[in-house]
């Protein structure tokens, strides 16, 4: 028997051998291969790293958007480097120009802060002429963005069928409220995303309403969903040849950032959520997630805490993390070593029911430091801390100036203003940031340049009023 077992476990052996001899041959011939190939792809570049052009380079959007999901998107887009055409309404414009105004007839920083990057060319989409320069803008461009309201921009003869029909190439890429369902031909703004999307009712302190939160993550979030999602149809259609629809909606995004409350809505059925403090409290949960306050949304519990000034600072506040590995740092800190053996305080399990009064004692201890000496002591022991940092801070904050995150930019209509530059850093695509475009700007450049238009026949498109006004464009003709 074991004689035979040997014998076996020999053949086995000998075969794996002969397999692996395969393997070797087959491995020694795939790399050579690959390596052929190149994987499909040029040379890599010899050219210093943020000297070879940017990511999107050559990309040209048709940018039909408006508000701020759909900009969010497109200034994205051309932060990578794509040229972004931006199509407006003659004489009106993105609503936002005229929107939140702080200086008088100036566009306004709604507009400013989220169309950097772009050329605007004013176009009346529902005018015989201007629907002809749509059509050949859709011949030049590679992606259109849209977030009109549901239907809008079928109604303006856009239609999926038609833009196929006359780009196979192109992408088009829409935000709307709502996926197909009930509720799909509403329109929707950031807060009624939040609301939807399950964000605003877990968001808030138990005992009071739903928040909304300041992040415009119905908006700003969705816009960054769509435009991840166009740049994946911008490589799969370097494969397939074709465009393809895009579609992102504002509940979906915003789920998406919330997934994991929908993680703990999953979570109740077995048993109460106990990293939350109203399971300290000894309060009851519900049949669905509840508002946590401050709680953090992980595995390691933490809250907002008082600091130095709070009575008259409004921002004078941290938000405390204690996590496990350094519970015994944090405890030697506030002045409670004897905690770091005391069974009621050791473990996390036995600190669950007692986050509230241990928030408490270490509350007494941040408010007698400012925030940032909270910051600065508390790192010096790896204890992650946030200070609540104020508007006026983040505008001030030297290092996010350096990164190139804040960025002041000059506009002839409104003088300096600050921006938010690209927020996803890339080593080989630097990302200069350019102030926002006058209304129609780049009309006569975009025709001429762009799309091949004459002189005279721009001046044609002028007097058809299918560029300016309808009542500017009879004066001017006459
Ligand atoms: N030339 C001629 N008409 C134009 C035009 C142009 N260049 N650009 C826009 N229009 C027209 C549209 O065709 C539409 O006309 P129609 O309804 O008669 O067909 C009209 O302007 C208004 O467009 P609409 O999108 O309905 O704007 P709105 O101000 O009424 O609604 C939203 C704004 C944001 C509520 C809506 O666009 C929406 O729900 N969008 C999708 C979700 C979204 O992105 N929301 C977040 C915004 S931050």
């Amino acid at each position: 028997m074991a004689k035979k077992a040997k014998k076996s476990k020999t053949k086995v052996k000998a075969k794996s051998k002969a397999a692996s001899k395969k393997v070797v041959k087959l491995k020694a011939k795939k790399p050579a291969a690959t390596a052929k190939a190149g994987n499909g792809l040029p040379k890599p570049s010899s050219r210093p790293y943020g000297a070879a052009g940017k990511a999107l380079d050559g990309v040209k959007i048709l940018d039909f958007t408006h508000v701020q999901s759909g900009p969010t998107c497109t200034q994205l887009l051309a932060y990578m480097g794509a040229d972004c055409i931006k199509v407006e309404r003659p004489g009106v414009g993105d609503i936002t120009r005229g929107q939140l105004r702080d200086v008088k007839g100036a566009d306004s920083l709604y507009f400013t802060m989220l169309n950097g990057n772009k050329r605007s060319i004013t176009i009346d989409s529902k005018h015989p002429k201007g629907k002809e320069i749509l059509e050949r803008l859709i011949k030049h461009c590679d992606v259109l963005v849209e977030n009109f309201a549901p239907g809008a921009l079928d109604r303006m003869g856009l239609t999926w069928d038609y833009i196929h029909k006359t780009n196979p190439r192109m992408i088009v890429a829409s935000v709307k409220g709502f996926g197909p369902g009930p509720y799909e031909d509403c329109k929707v703004y950031e807060n009624v995303a939040q609301c939807t999307g399950g964000a605003a009712s877990t968001t808030g302190f138990r005992e009071g309403p739903p928040l909304v939160t300041g992040a415009q993550i119905g908006d700003s979030g969705t816009g960054l969903h769509l435009a991840f999602g166009i740049c994946a149809a911008l490589y799969q259609r370097t494969r397939t040849g074709r465009g393809q629809k895009v579609f992102a909606a504002m509940q979906d995004g915003v789920l998406n950032l919330a997934r994991v409350k929908l993680r703990d809505q999953q979570r109740l059925a077995h048993g109460p959520l106990t990293e939350y403090s109203q399971y300290g409290e000894g309060i009851p949960f519900g049949s669905a997630t509840p508002r946590a306050g401050n709680d953090s949304g992980g595995g390691q519990p933490g809250w907002i805490l008082k600091c130095k000034g709070w009575e008259s600072d409004p921002d004078a506040y941290i938000y405390f993390i204690t996590q496990a590995p350094v519970w015994e740092a944090i405890c030697d800190l506030i002045g409670k070593p004897e905690w770091k053996t005391d069974p009621d305080y050791a473990k996390p399990p036995a600190r669950l029911p007692r986050l509230k009064s241990i928030f408490a004692t270490i509350e007494e201890w941040t408010k007698t430091k400012t925030k940032f000496e909270v910051m600065d002591i508390c790192n010096q022991h790896d204890i992650p801390v946030g200070p609540i940092l104020s508007m006026k801070e983040i505008a001030e904050e030297k290092s996010l100036r350096d990164t190139g995150t804040v960025v002041e930019v000059d506009h002839p209509g409104r003088g300096k203003y600050l921006t938010v530059g690209n927020p996803i850093k890339l080593s080989d695509s630097p990302c200069e940031v350019a102030r926002s475009p006058l209304l129609g700007e780049h009309t006569e450049e975009i025709l001429g340049k762009v799309l091949g238009y004459s002189a005279s026949e721009i001046t044609e498109i002028k007097g058809s009023g299918a560029i300016t006004p309808q009542e500017k464009s009879r004066a001017e003709a006459a």
